[in-house]
Formats: structure tokens, C-alpha cells, sequence
């Protein structure tokens, strides 16, 4: 059965002031998380600092070790905050959509009594969507799955590729992926399946946890922003499937983004090296850590609080001969040049200059892409002295002319 398409105009006007306000908090919690994140850059970084300068083994080496310990937890959750924060605009691109789904069903079920069983997935093609607005549409689902089974159950999840020709007034023509998400609950009545789309229709206003009747209003709004479809059957007392036509990518593989290590060490050991690298942060605890940080490795360091200096401060050094081996350029600037335009203006400059993106937003097509967009490698925050003077190592060793041909920077 589709979604009730009678005049709900009032309805839509509300949602759309809803997902308004909805799409400011998670502005606003994303922010916050971007802030914290930068705090949690320099707890963990100087944490990492500090063990090269203890006994290994030694009570004091103990101690920073638990406290990098707990950072590396927080690093999750504040990962999976930003994941989950940000609207606003689609931001489209490639995504293996099986992982995301499993991933969001592990995340949202996760300490419920509900069991999770993914079906065959073998040749399911890529999906062409905003990866943080699809998560947050199936996180409802998921919710309202596990909310229709109190007494526990399992949820199905079932991929199939599906290609529509002709198309219709919802679909064009084209190749989509289906995702089924069906649970064992009590089913939706007659009645009521012509509004559960309806904003502020909700049957859990009894007891002391109240609906908002949001939850699919705001999925259904998300996947058809994404020229997606989404339908449901469901028989009371035996369950609901909700199914879920997103459009598939046509193009190459999709990219998926470095995973974050689950609070874990990252590999190996600290490389040291040698040689001139301009580093721009907008926050100054960043730019004292990553000094820190360099000088220690045993390179030297120059600052810029934004893209126009560190434009003129790579102008200058290589009209001195005196040029950078390497720039590590801070993907979000609060009221300047950020990263993405930065590399740009920087490439016209120096077809081959080395860059690094550094960033909290692992997901962003730029830190995703980094090489499309001319970087040679990323560092996602919060990173600690192992990883990023492995990455930065090899940046600075590597052959410019060969490692990274002059490319047109891609604009997202
Ligand atoms: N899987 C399901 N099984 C049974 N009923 C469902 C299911 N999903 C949705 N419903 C029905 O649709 C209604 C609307 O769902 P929706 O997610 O929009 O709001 P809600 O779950 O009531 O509130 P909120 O999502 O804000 O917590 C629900 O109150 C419920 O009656
Ligand atoms: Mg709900």
C-alpha cells in the first residue's frame, strides 16, 4: 500500500516547519560536536605526546595509557553524534547501503531485546544518497520496529535489486535498490495505515512515553527528497514490512569512508622526520598540539589561522626557495577559508604541492574523496602521534610529480 496522497496540505506545512526545527537542533548539536571533538583533538594528542616521554611500564605510563583509553571511547560517541547531527542539505554520494543498514539497525537495536537477521546481500548495488539523512530515515524504522515488539523479536532486513521501466508519478525510470525491513509486532490496523505517514499521527500517546508521530513523517520526507518510494504492509497480530526503494548509483564502486578504530591503538610506532610543514587550524589549542607535535617528530613548523594566510605564507616560502614539503589544512574554518578551497587556490599556486585534509567530519565527501579533491592523504580528529606521523611521513617522502598528478579540484 503507498503512502495516503489525499490533500494534507496543512499537515505537509506543518512537517515542513517541524523538520525545520529539527534539521536547527541537529545544526546546533552538530556544532557542538564539532567543538568537542576539537577539545577531545587536543586531549588525545597530547596525551599520545606525553607517552613518548614517560618509562614504558612505569606507574605514570599506566596512567596516561587509561586516560588515552577513555578518550579513545570518547572518540566513539562523539563520532556517532556527528554521524547522527547534521542536516540540512542532501549531500549526495555513492554508499554501500547494506553496510549502512546494517550498521544503523546494530546501532539503533543495540541493548534491546531484539534480535537482528540480515538476509542475502551478495551483488546489491551502491545506493546514490545523503548516508547521514537515509541513516536517520531507517533509525526510525528501526525504532518504531523494535517499539512494536515489547516482548522482543527479530527484525528481517532483506536487500534486493529492483529496475523500473517506464517509470511513474513517484519513480522514474531507472535501477533502485529495495530494502524490506519487517518485524513480528502487532501489525497496524486498517484503520489507521492511511496516517501513520501523517505527521503527528501516533498511536503511543498512552502512559508515560508519549509518541511525537514524527518518526515516519520525517523518513517518508527524507526518502522522497532522495526520489526514493516508501510503502508498507501489514497484517495485525503477524507484523509490518516497510519497504524502502532508494535510487541506486550508476557509477563507479562507491567509497566508503575510513572506518574509525574502535577504540582502539592505532598500529606501529611514532616516525620521525624531517622537514618544513605549514599547518592551518582556526583553533589555536590545535595549532599548539600540532606544533607540539611536529617539533617532537622533528620536523618544523609554520602556523596560518585560515586559507588567505596560508595562501600567502606558501607564496612567500616558495618565492624564498624555502618551500613547504608538506600542508596539513583543516577542512572547516569558522568565518574564513576552510580546507576545500584552500587546496584549490593552493594547487593553481603549486600543481604539486602535498596536502593533508584534517577534519572531525569523517563522512564528508571530501575527507572521503580527499584525492579527488587534490589531497595526498587525511587525518580524521581526534588522531593520536602514531597515525598521524605515519601519514605525514609518507606524505613528505613521497614523489610529488608522481604520486599525485595536477588534477581540477572537484567542487561538492
Ligand atoms: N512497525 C510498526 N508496527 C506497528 N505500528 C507501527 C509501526 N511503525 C509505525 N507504526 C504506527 O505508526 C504510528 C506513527 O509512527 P511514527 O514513527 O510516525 O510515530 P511514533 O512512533 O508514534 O512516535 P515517534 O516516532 O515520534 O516516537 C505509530 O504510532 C504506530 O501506530
Ligand atoms: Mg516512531
Amino acid at each position: 500500500m503507498t503512502p495516503p496522497s489525499a490533500d494534507r496540505s496543512k499537515g505537509r506545512n506543518d512537517l515542513k516547519r517541524q523538520i525545520r526545527q529539527l534539521e536547527s537542533i541537529a545544526a546546533l548539536s552538530g556544532g557542538i560536536a564539532h567543538d568537542y571533538n576539537n577539545l577531545l583533538t587536543a586531549i588525545m594528542g597530547n596525551l599520545s605526546l606525553a607517552m613518548e616521554h614517560v618509562t614504558p611500564g612505569s606507574p605514570l605510563a599506566t596512567f596516561l595509557e587509561q586516560a588515552l583509553s577513555a578518550s579513545r571511547s570518547a572518540k566513539t560517541l562523539t563520532r556517532r553524534l556527528i554521524t547522527f547531527s547534521k542536516g540540512g542539505q542532501l549531500e549526495k554520494s555513492p554508499t554501500d547501503i547494506v553496510h549502512l543498514v546494517e550498521n544503523v539497525a546494530a546501532f539503533s537495536l543495540s541493548g534491546s531485546n531484539i534480535n537482528i537477521q540480515i538476509g542475502a546481500n551478495e551483488g546489491i548495488w551502491p545506493a546514490q544518497v545523503d548516508f547521514q539523512q537515509i541513516g536517520q530515515a531507517l533509525h526510525n524504522l528501526m525504532i518504531n520496529a523494535a517499539e512494536a515488539m515489547p516482548k522482543g523479536g527479530t527484525v528481517f532486513i532483506d536487500f534486493e535489486n529492483v529496475t523500473i521501466n517506464g517509470g511513474n508519478s513517484i519513480l522514474s525510470a531507472g535501477r533502485y535498490v529495495n530494502i524490506a525491513i519487517r518485524d513480528q509486532g502487532m501489525g497496524i490496523p486498517a484503520e489507521h495505515i492511511e496516517k501513520i505517514f501523517d505527521p503527528y499521527f501516533s498511536t503511543k500517546n498512552r502512559g508515560a512515553s508519549k509518541g511525537t508521530g514524527l518518526g515516519l513523517s520525517i523518513s517518508h520526507s527524507i526518502i522522497t527528497k532522495h526520489g526514493g518510494e516508501i510503502t508498507v504492509c501489514s497484517r495485525t497480530g503477524v507484523g509490518s514490512t516497510f519497504h524502502v526503494l532508494l535510487p541506486a548509483d550508476t557509477g563507479p564502486q562507491p567509497i566508503v569512508p575510513e572506518k574509525p578504530q574502535r577504540n582502539e591503538r592505532y598500529p606501529g610506532k611514532p616516525v620521525h622526520g624531517k622537514g618544513k610543514i605549514l599547518v592551518m587550524d582556526d583553533e589555536a589549542m590545535i595549532r599548539e598540539l600540532v606544533g607540539n607535535l611536529l617539533n617532537h617528530l622533528g620536523y618544523e613548523v609554520d602556523f596560518a589561522e585560515a586559507g588567505e594566510i596560508a595562501i600567502r605564507k606558501y607564496q612567500a616560502a616558495m618565492h624564498a626557495s624555502q618551500a613547504y614539503d608538506a600542508v596539513i589544512l583543516d577542512l572547516t574554518i569558522k568565518g574564513g577559508m576552510g580546507g576545500q578551497e584552500t587546496i584549490g587556490q593552493l594547487k593553481a599556486i603549486d600543481p604539486f604541492v602535498k596536502a593533508i585534509v584534517s577534519s572531525g567530519y569523517a563522512e564528508s565527501p571530501v575527507v572521503a574523496r580527499y584525492e579527488e579533491y587534490g589531497f595526498c592523504e587525511r587525518v580524521t580528529k581526534p588522531y593520536e602521534i602514531i597515525e598521524f606521523s605515519q601519514k605525514l611521513d609518507r606524505v613528505v617522502r613521497q614523489d610529488a610529480s608522481r604520486a599525485h598528478p595536477p588534477t581540477e579540484t572537484t567542487a561538492s
